[in-house]
């Protein structure tokens, strides 16, 4: 790292955090906690103009061939010092055609283009790829709230990581290897895990804090003229390679496709090539349809049990996150916001209600829900089912 990207991450590690701290905590104690214009303006200005002066310094010194990690920090740093300007409402795509932050917004898009990223943070600077000094990882704010909510999204993105690392694994084995049973029992115990996080999470956040003080830093902000979606924990491929693997969504359907081309640029690079190479993949579940034919044999009914076992506990992932969190954490708070503070609520931008029709889509895709209107995999899961005839259905 540069001297100047150095003092740069010091300050997001540092002043950034107090001076954001310090905003929520005035934001929180009124009684309106949607409204912040007018709320803090001398620390507002103190975060701009300070960020600022790290900007100009990068900004002048270029592209210094530093490396790969070094312009990934830069972009995160430069994406969370937007990000928190958009939150103070310093910006807001809704009332301008170009963000007012033209220093920020080039250094922006000279790293994002370099990297082969979208020119905006992005969820690996928050969760796999935030480097913890002393303890300490990078969070807007220190509030307790921000980093258990960064901790166990991290934790649970960890785990899809590995349960799509180990079902990655079992292609070039082929369904009706006896090795597979090791990868499909890698692939369970990193589901249970991440049910067991998303459980901790939905008991121990609280409601008000996350949706008044968290979620707020994750709202669409332009570079340059364009505007970019905000950064969710979902930006990250594993959860896609899991749901291309098992074959519980499909790269050909225009929906999901959609969803994957729109996401990838959020993605580290690496994780855009492993995304690809899965779209050309034939998924397990097209595996144990194509061998139904040897239904009887002790491979089959081994593998296409831990198979559905492992389709049943990412499902049991997918409900939590739409009807525990989704629920909890935005769907009810926003409920009971005033007609008119809506705007900005969500990280990509629809209305609420788009927005979370989309979720479900994707939560019905994952169970295997029956659904007329929706081309899920039910049908097929329950032809496994009927095959793996040894077994106790599996709950979805
Ligand atoms: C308080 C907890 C959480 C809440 C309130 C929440 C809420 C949301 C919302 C509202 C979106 C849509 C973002 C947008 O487009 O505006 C989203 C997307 C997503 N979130 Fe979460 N989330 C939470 C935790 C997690 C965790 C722990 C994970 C996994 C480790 C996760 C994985 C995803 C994924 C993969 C997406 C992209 C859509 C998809 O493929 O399902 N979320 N989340």
């Amino acid at each position: 790292m540069t001297a100047h990207a150095d003092a740069f991450d010091r300050w997001i590690r540092t002043a950034f955090v107090e001076m954001n701290t310090s905003l929520e905590n005035e934001y929180f104690a009124r009684e309106d906690r949607a409204s912040v214009a007018g709320v803090g303006d001398c620390i507002k200005a103190a975060l701009r103009d300070e960020g600022q002066v790290h900007v100009a310094k990068l900004l002048e010194e270029g592209n210094t061939d530093d490396g790969f990690d070094s312009a990934f920090g830069v972009l995160g740093n430069v994406g969370l010092y937007l990000g928190a300007l958009r939150r103070h409402e310093l910006t807001n795509p809704a009332r301008e055609e170009r963000s007012p932050f033209a220093q920020a917004s080039a250094l922006a898009l000279h790293c994002g283009a370099s990297l082969g990223m979208a020119p905006r943070f992005a969820t690996a600077h928050l969760a796999t790829h935030n480097r913890a000094l002393g303890g300490v990882r990078k969070s807007f704010t220190s509030l307790t709230d921000e980093t258990l909510f960064l901790d166990e999204n991290t934790r649970g993105i960890l785990s899809l990581q590995t349960a799509a690392d180990a079902l990655r694994r079992i292609v070039p084995l082929g369904v009706s290897s006896a090795a597979a049973d090791v990868l499909f029992d890698t692939a369970k115990r990193a589901l249970q895990n991440v049910i067991e996080f998303n459980r901790r999470l939905f008991a121990q956040l609280d409601v008000e804090r996350f949706f008044f003080c968290v979620r707020p830093y994750y709202k669409p902000y332009r570079v340059g003229r364009q505007e970019y979606r905000g950064a969710n924990a979902g930006d990250f491929s594993g959860i896609n390679e899991i749901d291309l693997l098992l074959g519980l969504c499909r790269a050909s359907d225009p929906y999901y496709a959609q969803l994957l081309v729109d996401k990838m640029l959020f993605m580290l690079p690496e994780e855009q090539a492993r995304l690809r190479a899965c779209m050309t993949y034939r998924s397990l579940l097209d595996e144990f349809l194509a061998a139904a034919g040897c239904s009887g044999a002790d491979w089959f009914q081994r593998n296409a049990a831990a198979f559905l076992e492992v389709c049943s506990l990412f499902g049991q992932t997918a409900a939590q996150h739409h009807d525990l969190l989704v629920k909890r954490f935005i769907e009810a708070p926003a409920a009971r916001l005033k007609p008119g503070q809506l705007d900005g609520l969500t990280a990509s931008g629809p209305p609420l209600p788009v927005l979370l029709k989309s979720l479900e889509t994707l939560r019905d895709l994952r169970t295997a829900a029956p659904r007329d209107d929706l081309a899920t995999r039910h049908r097929d899961l329950q032809r496994i089912r009927g095959l793996a005839y040894t077994l106790r259905p599996p709950s979805i």
